[in-house]
């Protein structure tokens, strides 16, 4: 997905991972111990939870049935250009994020706009495990069992008006936890804060999850610590971590990479093979832990559960 250095982003990149990984096999209970153990806080803020256990309920109805990517991948493995473009670079720098104390303000087209600390909305409905396919813009996949719940339970408490037609998502702003936002750094790769969207009725979806964490534990930061969106049927990318707003609105949000390359990301980014990226195929996908790449599929897979939202619709326009 980078913008200021796309020249040196290639589908060979893509391919090498299984390489890179191996090796990192040998690292990752090292980094895993360092990015998930008790991190330390100069200026005394209270320490983050990440490992800490946290139960869920499997919902096996909407979870595959593929085994979940490692643990030490889907940790070690990321996109969050908050911490820098590289993929090992939201683990390194991970630590620096302080996911407590922290609100979520729901605001905008609403009747009762509300602000939520993060321990309150853990436990503000009840949390499911969910197994779901994570597929990235960049043709790689994951299978992740998140927990959380859905984000139409959260909307529907904020009572929306019938102006309501849209949710943005934001992402914390604070270049002091996220050295990726940074101007002069890799501030110039997005227009920060992250900001995401998705149509009402997409955010209402019952797939659609506000996640807390994956694994059985607390999300770990380079995860999207501590709350972020779950949209398993459109690319990554449209999953926005670690967010601090959630705003209904009337018009199509502005989000980040649509500003950035709006002819390689569009709003709807529905996971499909048969529109490529202007860059690269979207037929296949390498899955994170194979080597060999397998066919991708409509909606990535959820296409009886979310087809029908986009009845009529010309998908190649409305990529
Ligand atoms: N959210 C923020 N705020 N910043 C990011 O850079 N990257 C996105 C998405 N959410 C990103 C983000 C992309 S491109 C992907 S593929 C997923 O997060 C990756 O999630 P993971 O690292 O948990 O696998």
């Amino acid at each position: 997905m980078l913008i200021r250095r796309a020249e040196r982003f290639k589908a060979a990149d893509i391919t090498d991972e299984a390489l890179y990984l191996r090796r990192r096999e040998f690292i990752a209970g090292g980094i895993a111990a360092l990015t998930l153990g008790a991190c330390d806080f100069a200026d005394g803020a209270a320490p983050a939870p990440p490992g800490t256990p946290l139960k869920a309920a499997r919902n096996d109805q909407l979870s595959v049935k593929e085994p979940s990517t490692k643990f030490e991948s889907a940790t070690t493995y990321n996109n969050f250009y908050e911490f820098g473009v590289n993929k090992d670079d939201p683990a390194r720098e991970a630590h620096r994020l302080r996911p407590r104390p922290w609100t979520l303000k729901v605001d905008g087209l609403v009747g009762k706009p509300k602000t939520y600390d993060i321990d309150e909305l853990t436990r503000l409905f009840p949390l499911e495990e969910r197994v779901y396919s994570l597929r990235c813009v960049e043709a790689w996949s994951m299978i992740i069992p998140w927990i959380g719940f859905p984000l139409g339970a959260l909307l529907k408490q904020v009572e929306p008006t019938g102006q309501a037609k849209y949710v943005e998502f934001t992402t914390l702003l604070d270049p002091a936890q996220f050295p990726g936002q940074k101007p002069g750094l890799f501030g110039g790769t997005l227009d920060w804060p992250y900001v995401e969207g998705l149509r009402m009725d997409e955010a209402l979806h019952p797939l659609t999850l506000l996640t807390v964490g994956m694994y059985g534990q607390v999300l770990p930061n380079q995860n999207g610590a501590p709350v972020r969106v779950i949209v398993p049927w459109k690319y990554g990318f449209k999953s926005a971590k670690s967010i601090v707003r959630i705003r209904l609105v009337g018009d199509q949000p502005k989000t980040a990479w649509e500003k950035a390359a709006p002819q390689e990301y569009g709003f709807y980014s529905n996971v499909n093979p048969n529109v490529s990226h202007p860059r690269w195929s979207q037929a296949t996908e390498r899955r994170i832990g194979e080597f060999r790449r397998r066919p991708t599929s409509m909606f990535n897979g959820y296409a009886d559960q979310v087809a029908s939202l986009y009845a009529g619709m010309d998908l190649k326009k409305y990529y």
